[in-house]
């Protein structure tokens, strides 16, 4: 993402994330934090939307840094930390939401839902579009999209569920994703590498081949 210059990386991109967030009571005494933040378009949709608290995290520095410059240059108040989910550099009770948009595959999942629900408030809620596998795949093919997009889990939709719950967290409501992903906007298409191209056509076989049964849906629950 960071070295194409893709703005965002989740399933429905920001307009979903925008279809999301009108159907929320946000406000601008609300705290936000988006988890997995890349560079951080969400971020600044949320804080100048609602003019809301917002802060992002992610573990990568390039994410954070674009996050950063972002935030700088469109003059937008927001917090950009570089830290792993699982392990949040937070408080307890801190936040009225959490965001996360595909990144809980990529990561230690129960320590992150784990740490997520500990800094959210009593009442706050998690919202969560991630990767969900529709029936299980042969070991061969799950290790293989695994190892290919740096997946940690390949979970289906009833797992997500017991995760949730395993957290803590309640009155979990799960939505198909039927919007469709923008074109992806590549700043400098002519500094790309052959290796990234690469990259990208295998992304488009796994994507064809699996359509329909490595889907996307929309978690959300309240802690
Ligand atoms: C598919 S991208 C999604 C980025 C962003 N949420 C979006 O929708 O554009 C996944 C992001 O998760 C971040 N990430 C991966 N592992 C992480 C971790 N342990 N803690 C925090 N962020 C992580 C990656 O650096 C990357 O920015």
């Amino acid at each position: 993402m960071s070295q194409l210059g893709i703005e965002g990386a989740h399933p429905g991109g920001i307009n979903l994330t925008k279809k999301i967030f009108e159907r929320e009571n946000v406000n601008k005494n609300s705290h936000i934090l988006d988890v997995g933040c890349g560079t951080g378009q969400t971020v600044a949709y949320l804080a100048r939307k609602f003019g809301a608290h917002v802060t992002g995290i992610d573990i990568n520095s390039i994410m954070v840094e674009k996050a950063k410059k972002r935030m700088k240059e469109k003059r937008i108040q927001a917090n950009v930390i570089q830290c792993t989910v699982e392990k949040l550099p937070f408080l307890d009770n801190q936040f009225d939401f959490v965001i996360s948009e595909s990144v809980l595959s990529f990561v230690d999942t129960s320590s992150a839902l784990n740490e997520i629900y500990r800094v959210l408030k009593r009442g706050g809620r998690l919202i969560a579009i991630e990767l969900t596998m529709k029936h299980p795949l042969s070991e061969k093919e799950e290790d293989a999209i695994k190892q290919f997009y740096g997946f940690n889990s390949l979970t289906l939709k009833k797992d997500w569920e017991v995760r949730l719950k395993q957290a803590g967290f309640d009155h979990i409501r799960i939505k198909k994703n039927t919007s469709t992903n923008p074109t992806p906007v590549f700043h400098n298409p002519e500094g790309m590498e052959p290796e990234l191209y690469e990259i990208l056509e295998q992304h488009l076989e796994y994507s064809f081949k699996y359509q329909g049964i490595l889907e996307y849906r929309i978690y959300s629950c309240t802690k």
